[in-house]
């Protein structure tokens, strides 16, 4: 481990043990102590990845909505993820944020994870690589990136109790290898621990933040020098964590460490060097991010990095605030990533796309539920207020001027009732209060149903009920549907009629991790409504969740769904308009209710009609656009039957204009899949732990593409397709060996088709036969270039000498398998051009 020099670290021994230690839980959910003495300022941590969530403290505070990180890994350029951290990094800035809790470095191991749209690739390598190069970006600028999960936390099920059994040699060259990329190459300042344990066959751990994979091997072999924060309340005890690696408890003021680790070093269970150790890394941090003045000069901003715009942080919290006018600088540029990472899945051999002329457009018939509502970034500790999102129709608007736009919603793709209206309700819901008795302390008028009991004012320390009323005023004819979503012990009645109830009381932090955003389930009742309006009568019993970590809350939520306007006629509006365009353009996709941390997804399937709208659509419009406007992977029955198929992912808040770009060719939608497309019949690495809540990696060293080459089966879409709006045609191919054990690939590649455009040469290897189990193939290399029409370029891929590695587990060693490897270079995991044999020597 390289010693930082900063004057302080060498004073820490000498500091108070109850000085120390409170540096290492935060004094708030998102902001550490100062520690006037060493001269440093409260550093503040954010959320990430796909914006600065901030801490909450600046009211109205929004900020660019950047595309999904799917989207970014899209893109398979660490140029353009260099491009994103700069915003990042300008974002944290101004949010006065020194620590953005991103990247996820975590891999896309089932494509139902429900935090897949939030990590990168299925892929270690495409992972390790876009990780870095966003690491970089964002540390450059002054702000701390942190690498989260460590590790093996990749599904969301249970993900607070379950421990992932993964064999040694699938960690070390999958899952942990974008971390040891990250710390390597990039120097990353921080990791986050996980939430789930880990058993590598050598260790088993109920919780990440203690193993000696952290000890041994993140900070001892890697030689990691910054922060291992935990997961937020993932620290359950003091002891375990404090000797096994982890060195920052979050979310404060409340956590077992401040209760209990200076008895614990005072007992001589924790040794006091431990902790000095711990002190260190975070003043090294500090001093990283510039939080560290003079001692005595508490909120100094002086450190390394006071050449990007520290001032900002020290800033009037106005300009902090003005989102919209900070938004106008980074619009060109999430505008242009947000184009360029969409995927070509399909298009007609000659292109009619992208649209030749947009003044010739005359009638745009624009449909589907995420057209209406686009659905821009997803759901969890990752969401951000944007200041704004350009929707599909204003973006297809105004690039078509002269064109008469018609928007359909087309079908329905909700899962839950929406929201009750507040215009439905006869005046405020009325909320009493009860103690454990059943007895009433208090009534109070509420404006929501969700909340901390500090709303509960003079009742807060004794509630143990909240008893909702509510009436809705019905008045359109038909059967409305009425539902409260409850978490644990609750009674709901719907005039006079129980709905549902249960004594089984919920623990308030898991319900918080488990699914912080995913909104509780109810059971609908159906009310029926004649030609008479009526009312209809909901009381609703939720129990009191109790949180150490978040404040004790209660969570219910009241919905109505009116009378359906029927599918036919969602389905038969749509299908006029689009009879009636010269220019079609479907937008199908996922939903907050599908895509979001704190769960995982049950099934591929578009959610609702919308396979069914597609269908539709393409029966009267074969040439219309299809767009697909989600993080993850979703099955698309269809797909061969369209003959242009664009995945847009979360675009972030430039969506309408990126889309706009696309179709009319001022960017090209450059994107290759990060992952594999699913056909009907999944490969779905389970996310189920087994009774003693073990998740055990089956698939081993052959997630994702690996899996499906194992199999023999075509999935809809190979790892690393994508079509661009240009056509590409490979030239000779060869390689060369240097002395560091890299080896280079080079071959050239010749625009064919009539667009200028970009390519993203891939090469993947296979093994010698006879040596150890390898994957089918793995990714080992690759480059994007750029040419225009007719031109030839030449592309050189770079394999590392890792590529060729193994890790054998009896030496505890990397080491190259000899023979003749294939490389097998390409347009895609499948889509192969040329193959190499490259001879290696045992090294
Ligand atoms: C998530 C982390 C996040 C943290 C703070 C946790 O539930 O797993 O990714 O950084 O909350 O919001």
């Amino acid at each position: 481990m390289t010693a930082h020099p900063a004057a302080p670290v060498d004073t820490v021994a000498a500091l108070p043990l109850d000085d120390k230690v409170r540096l290492l839980t935060g004094a708030t959910p998102w902001r550490l102590h100062p520690l006037p003495a060493a001269g440093l300022r409260p550093l503040v941590f954010s959320d990430g990845p796909a914006g600065v969530r901030g801490t909450g403290e600046i009211p109205g505070w929004t900020t660019a909505a950047l595309p999904s990180p799917t989207a970014l890994a899209a893109t398979w350029d660490e140029d353009a993820l260099r491009r994103a951290g700069r915003i990042l990094a300008a974002e944290a800035r101004a949010a006065g944020v020194d620590v953005l809790l991103a990247p996820l470095v975590n891999l896309q191991r089932t494509p139902v994870a429900g935090r897949h749209f939030e990590y990168f690739s299925e892929d270690p390598l495409l992972t390790a690589r876009l990780s870095a190069a966003l690491v970089t970006s964002l540390q450059s600028g002054g702000v701390a990136a942190c690498a989260k999960h460590f590790v093996a936390n990749d599904s969301e099920t249970d993900r607070t109790s379950y421990t992932a059994r993964v064999d040694e040699r699938t960690l070390r060259e999958v899952y942990l290898a974008p971390f040891e990329y990250v710390v390597r190459e990039a120097g990353v300042w921080t990791v986050m621990s996980a939430y789930s344990g880990i058993d590598d066959g050598v260790e088993s751990s109920p919780a990440g933040s203690h193993h000696r994979l952290l000890t041994g091997v993140l900070k001892d072999e890697w030689g990691f020098d910054g922060i291992v924060v935990s997961d937020w309340a993932a620290t359950t005890t003091a002891v375990a964590p404090a000797l096994g690696g982890l060195d920052l408890a979050m979310p404060g003021p409340d956590s077992p460490w401040s209760r209990d680790l200076a008895d614990a070093v005072r007992s001589g269970a924790v040794p006091e060097t431990v902790v000095d150790d711990k002190v260190r890394r975070l003043l090294r941090l500090a001093d990283r991010v510039g939080a560290l003045g003079a001692p005595g000069e508490q909120g100094a901003a002086q450190g390394r990095f006071t050449a990007y715009a520290l001032g900002s942080r020290t800033a009037d919290p106005a300009p902090r605030a003005a989102g919209p006018a900070r938004a106008a600088g980074y619009a060109d540029g999430l505008r242009e990533l947000a184009a360029s990472a969409m995927v070509v899945l399909r298009r007609p051999a000659a292109g009619a796309l992208p649209v030749a002329a947009p003044a010739d457009v005359r009638r745009i018939a624009l449909i589907g539920p995420n057209a209406v509502s686009a659905f821009a970034q997803g759901g969890g500790s990752a969401f951000v207020e944007p200041p704004y999102v350009v929707g599909f129709d204003e973006g297809l608007r105004a690039a078509f001027p002269d064109a008469r736009l018609t928007l359909e919603q087309g079908a329905d793709a909700g899962r839950r009732l929406p929201a009750v209206d507040p215009a439905v309700l006869c005046g405020a819901p009325l909320v009493e209060l009860l103690d454990g008795t059943g007895a009433v302390l208090g009534t109070l008028p509420l404006a929501s149903w969700e909340g901390t009991v500090r709303d509960f004012g003079p009742y807060a320390a004794s509630a143990e009920t909240l008893r909702l009323s509510a009436e809705l005023r019905l008045t359109e004819p038909g059967e409305h549907l009425v539902e409260v979503g409850v978490v644990g012990r609750h009674r709901v009645e719907v005039d006079g009629t129980l709905v549902s109830s249960s004594d089984e009381e919920a623990d308030g932090t898991a319900s918080v991790l488990n699914s912080s955003t995913n909104l509780p389930d109810g059971t609908a009742h159906a009310v029926q409504v004649g030609d008479v309006p009526r009312t209809a009568r909901v009381v609703a019993e939720l129990q009191r969740l109790r949180s150490a970590e978040f404040g004790d809350m209660f969570r219910g939520v009241l919905r109505h769904g009116p009378p359906a306007p029927g599918r036919e006629r969602l389905l038969s509006a749509a299908l006029d308009a689009a009879r009636d365009a010269d220019l079609v353009v479907v937008v199908v996709g996922t939903t907050e209710e599908v895509e979001s941390e704190g769960w995982d997804r049950t099934s591929l399937a578009l959610p609702g009609d919308q396979d069914a709208l597609v269908e539709a659509v393409l029966s009267v419009a074969p040439d219309a656009v299809v767009v697909v406007n989600a993080g993850a992977p979703v099955q698309l029955p269809w797909l061969r039957r369209a003959s242009t198929v664009l995945w847009s992912w979360f675009p972030g808040q430039e969506a309408g204009h990126a889309l706009a770009d696309v179709l009319t060719g001022r960017t090209e939608p450059a994107g290759r899949l990060p992952w594999t497309l699913p056909d009907a019949d999944p490969l779905v690495p389970s996310v189920l732990p087994d009774a003693g809540g073990v998740l055990a990696y089956t698939e081993g060293l052959h997630p994702g593409y690996r899996g499906w080459l194992r199999s023999g089966r075509e999935p809809a879409a190979p790892f690393g397709h994508g079509l661009g709006w240009t056509d590409w045609a490979y030239g000779g191919a060869s390689w060369e060996h240097a002395e560091d054990g890299t080896v280079t690939v080079a071959v050239d590649v010749t625009n064919s088709g009539a667009r200028h455009g970009s390519e993203v040469v891939q090469v993947y290897l296979s093994a010698p036969s006879g040596g150890p189990e390898r994957p089918a193939r793995w990714l080992a290399g690759f480059a994007r270039v750029s040419a225009g029409t007719g031109a030839t370029v030449r592309a050189e891929v770079r394999l590392a000498r890792r590529a060729f590695e193994v890790w054998n587990p009896a030496t505890a060693g990397w080491e190259v398998p000899p023979g003749a490897y294939t490389a097998h270079v390409g347009r895609s995991v499948a889509d192969v051009r040329r193959t190499l044999t490259v001879p290696v020597g045992g090294r």
